[in-house]
């Protein structure tokens, strides 16, 4: 049995006002909702402040990114053994904006895969199509590839403990979400390429949707047999849209 399990991204929003008023609301309204598993991935700047802030709740706290590097001359960066030290558990590895933005290809990604593990965190694998990738019928190859850059490093054991966010990169930020059958299609795919080499592996990854998630339509993605969960950008920034999809992500 597989847990539900919601991302917050709050990508580069935020301020310490706001922040604060959103993590009390979540507290207040996300109280004894057990079955769900809901972390918050701030910027990587309040880390440390809602760690303080989320103290005595159940929310968990993530990294929108890291380095793949321990320590040393790279300037700007923040080191995966760093968010552990300030109390992450999670860290997204690989968003599309990421990719797109700051150029990280599949191999760098596997090897931020590799040291989240390594720094003990879990880490939150996005993989998705462009739009035009998925006209031009490209979707199952590119995601097969963003998942194989980390089997082939680290083998398919490395996915025990970790998640797959699918977010097709035409859906982020466009406020045009993938059907339910859409999604389910992609992550049934991602669960059977993991399947072709543990059945018992693929069992338990949570993959969860992301892209343009809201109270709305999170009831049906979260109704279908693959979808485990969601990582959400824009409607984690407001307490009760937030808060109606954790809601909806309890079975
Ligand atoms: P939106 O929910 O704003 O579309 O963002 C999705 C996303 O990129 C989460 O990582």
């Amino acid at each position: 049995m597989r847990q539900p399990l919601v991302v917050g991204n709050w990508k580069m929003n935020g301020s310490l006002p706001s922040i604060s008023m959103l993590i009390a609301g979540l507290k207040v309204q996300l109280s004894g909702l057990s079955e769900v598993d809901v972390v918050v991935c701030p910027p990587a700047i309040f880390i440390d402040r809602v760690a303080g802030l989320i103290d005595e709740s159940s929310l968990v706290l993530g990294a929108q990114t890291a380095s793949e590097f321990d320590s040393g001359a790279y300037t700007g960066e923040v080191a995966l053994t760093m968010l552990n030290e300030f109390g992450c558990r999670y860290v997204i590895l690989g968003h599309s904006e990421r990719r797109a933005l700051f150029a990280e290809t599949d191999a760098q990604v596997a090897v931020k895969f590799k040291a989240a593990k390594e720094a003990g965190l879990i880490p939150i694998l996005c993989v998705g199509e462009t739009l035009e990738q998925r006209e031009a019928g490209q979707a199952h190859a590119v995601i097969a590839a963003q998942l194989g850059a980390v089997v082939d490093l680290l083998g398919v054991e490395s996915l025990c403990d970790s998640v797959v966010a699918y977010e097709p990169v035409w859906a982020i930020g466009t406020g045009k979400t993938a059907t339910p059958d859409q999604a389910q299609e992609i992550h049934r795919a991602i669960r059977y390429q993991v399947a072709q080499q543990s059945e018992n592996v693929a069992e338990q990854l949570l993959v969860v949707y992301g892209g343009s998630v809201n109270a709305g339509n999170s009831e049906s993605l979260f109704s279908m047999a693959d979808i485990d969960g969601a990582l959400v950008g824009g409607a984690s920034l407001k307490v009760d849209e937030f808060v109606a999809i954790c809601r909806a992500a309890k079975c």
